[in-house]
């Protein structure tokens, strides 16, 4: 990727037990490109690793970003280099702002936040508080020790705003029926958290008859287990090119493999990096960055993980 913006490393705490807090300044005479709550960056780590991050600072505030970011230790070891790794005074590589989970403006909102879900959540009810939008903000995590952004909480947030839900204090258990049932009607629902977590806040708002039009989400990673898919051929349109991918390989892997570069970043259909023109076949799409209608256009497919549904897809690279 082409663009990216050098960043040093002008703070490091520790936000909540097992999340890391770093502030990013620009370089000397720089600044940093504004952007909307929701968004967020890919940080390049010095060992070339790739990996998105919301921005979970000040919006409106370019002299610096903020990241959150928790230590995954089943994770594919992004997190675990930026807590390790990482110190005050480093220089990093990151991505312009990117926002697939943008607020709808002036409209009231309803906030689901699960363990670091916080980062983009807090940007929002921050956004939100300013803007006088009606809004509610509902902080489920494991432990009060791993409640992140508690003082900032408290100084921007009226009590009656913030709910938080305690996995080890029953009395704080989240009762999706009934804060679903008392929402403002035209609410916007946004969740944002582990993937269990996203099945249970969804699921929930479905079931009520939440239209999808006023749900958002943002997805941190990939369901796990998927099913490796059959074989298939990619034709690249032009050459003629034949790109045979097998069996449970991504057909990024099978063009590189090829010579053709594909440019990822998330691997895992969350980012669109890698999203590509396809002419003809139908992909089995597997990304969660593309909309429901997008997919069902079938006009594009993200190679990192999406598949095929018939035996060749023809794609323009
Ligand atoms: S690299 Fe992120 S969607 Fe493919």
């Amino acid at each position: 990727m082409n663009g990216w913006i050098s960043v040093r490393v002008a703070e490091r705490r520790e936000e909540a037990e097992g999340i890391v807090g770093l502030v990013l300044a620009p370089l000397p005479g720089a600044s940093l490109p504004p952007y909307e709550p929701g968004a967020h960056i890919d940080l390049k780590m010095p060992n070339g690793m790739i990996r998105q991050y919301s921005l979970c600072g000040q919006v409106g505030d370019t002299t610096v970003y903020e990241l959150g970011i928790l230590l995954e230790t089943a994770g594919r070891g992004g997190s675990r280099h930026v807590h390790e790794q990482v110190n005050v005074g480093d220089m990093l590589d990151i991505s312009a702002p990117r926002n697939l989970f943008a607020l709808v403006p002036g409209e009231p909102a309803l906030l689901f936040a699960g363990g670091i879900g916080i980062t983009p959540i807090i940007a929002m009810a921050d956004h939100l508080a300013r803007s006088g939008t009606p809004y509610a903000l509902h902080y489920c995590a494991r432990t009060h020790a791993r409640i992140a952004f508690r003082e900032r909480i408290a100084h921007s947030h009226a009590p009656h705003h913030v709910h938080y839900h305690f996995d080890d204090v029953p009395q704080t258990r989240l009762d999706m029926a009934r804060v679903l049932a008392e929402a403002d009607p035209q609410a916007h629902l946004y969740a944002c958290g582990p993937a269990g977590f996203m099945d249970f806040v969804i699921g929930a708002a479905r079931a009520a008859g939440w239209p999808e039009a006023r749900l958002h989400v943002e997805h941190f990673s990939a369901p796990e287990g998927q099913d490796p898919g059959d074989a298939f051929e990619i034709e690249i349109a032009g050459t003629g090119q034949i790109v045979p991918v097998a069996s449970g390989q991504s057909a990024a892997t099978a063009l590189a493999e090829a010579g053709i570069e594909v440019p990822l970043s998330c691997e895992q259909g969350i980012c669109g990096t890698c999203l590509t023109t396809v002419l003809a076949g139908v992909p089995d799409h597997r990304d969660m960055y593309l909309s429901a209608a997008e997919q069902a256009a079938n006009d594009c497919f993200t190679p990192c993980c999406s598949r095929a549904r018939t035996p060749r897809l023809v794609i323009e690279i």
